[in-house]
């Protein structure tokens, strides 16, 4: 067991594309309505990225932002671990695009795919490299282009995603300064692949007429079963990231959920024995972002005052694969 903290997470840096993308909006493309959408998602707009505006710029912008607060330069940074379900070319990396946007030299740079848990599948990843020796200051992306692997045409599908990106240096840290990721907790099951997926456009079955007519390239999800494993798997992550740190709900000053569904967001809360006002929630303008979720919700949740220096979080996400994890970080 190795003892920890032996990482901090040592600040945060975000990106949204300026294009909105309201219910109203969908409302004019799809048979839904806005009361729907609110009702059942809790989304009441997403941002939506320009087609010039790749995974790599958006993570560029949230990473400058997120090092320069950390006191850093792209120069220190020895590895990158970008999370993302929507890379901007499948060969090679986005990581290694961002990269070279950064300059960041010295850097290891390479991509997971791990869905909307991603951003914590990254930071246990960091926390891994750090521990190993393999560097010190760690940049962890989550970023996504959303807008391009879903089909408009599709209203149980359409209403719910979004563009974003966000950035965190993960470092190494002696915890003589009190902050530190005190656990994390990844796990998947990959029997529940087929409720959320893109069947068509990988190797199994490249890029083709039949793949674009069938609209196969697009992602396909049973919106209910999901929403049942969502807050299963949820509820496990909580337990067991706080049962690994040795801490109780009625120590944790926030959770941050991953932004998929407020339904799913109160139920997890519900589980962890965490009131609303302990709970950070922002679907209703980002929707959902996947691995851009978390880092989307805990800029904002510093922005609002609601994470000081001190305060302890509880990090949790789900998503396709089906994968799930957590974490418990003292801020
Ligand atoms: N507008 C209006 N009606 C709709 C819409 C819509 N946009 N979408 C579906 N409906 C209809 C359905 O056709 C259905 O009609 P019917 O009863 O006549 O058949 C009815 O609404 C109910 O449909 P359900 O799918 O049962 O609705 P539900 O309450 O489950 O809500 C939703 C659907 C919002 C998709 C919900 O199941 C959900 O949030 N699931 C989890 C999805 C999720 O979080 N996915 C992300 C995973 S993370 C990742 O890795 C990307």
């Amino acid at each position: 067991m190795i003892r920890r903290p032996f990482a901090e997470m040592a600040s945060v840096g975000v990106a949204v594309p300026p294009g909105i993308l309201t219910n109203h909006d969908l409302t004019r493309m799809l048979d839904t309505s806005d009361e729907w959408i609110v009702e059942r998602t809790g989304i009441r707009e997403r941002h939506i990225a320009r087609p010039d505006q790749s995974v790599a710029m958006l993570s560029c912008e949230a990473s400058m932002k997120a090092l320069e607060q950390a006191g850093h330069t792209p120069r220190d940074v020895d590895a990158i671990v970008l999370a993302t379900a929507t890379p901007d070319r499948l060969l090679p990396s986005t990581a290694c695009d961002l990269q070279a946007l950064l300059g960041a030299e010295k850097a290891m740079a390479f991509d997971i795919a791990a869905a909307c848990p991603g951003f914590l599948f990254a930071t246990g990843v960091a926390e891994g490299l750090i521990a190993a020796g393999q560097g010190e200051v760690v940049l962890v992306v989550g970023a996504e282009k959303l807008s391009t692997i879903t089909d408009f045409q599709d209203r149980s599908t359409a209403i719910l995603f979004g563009d974003g990106a966000g950035a965190a240096v993960v470092r190494r840290t002696s915890g003589a300064n009190g902050r530190g990721i005190l656990s994390t907790f990844l796990k998947s099951d990959g029997k529940l692949a087929p409720l959320l997926y893109r069947p068509g456009g990988g190797a199994m079955d490249p890029i083709s007429e039949k793949v674009v007519c069938e609209r196969s390239h697009y992602m396909k999800m049973a919106g209910r079963e999901v929403f049942k494993a969502a807050v299963l798997t949820m509820a496990e992550a909580c337990d067991e990231a706080m049962r690994r740190a040795g801490v109780s709900a009625g120590e944790i000053d926030l959770l941050i959920p991953h932004q998929a569904n407020i339904r799913i967001i109160e139920a997890t809360a519900k589980h962890a024995g965490l009131p609303m006002d302990k709970v950070m929630v922002n679907v209703d303008r980002y929707g959902n972002t996947s691995s851009a979720s978390i880092p989307l919700a805990l800029d904002q949740a510093i922005g609002e005052g609601r994470v000081k220096p001190g305060s302890l979080l509880l990090l949790v996400a789900f998503g396709a694969g089906f994968t799930w994890g957590s974490a418990v970080i003292r801020w």
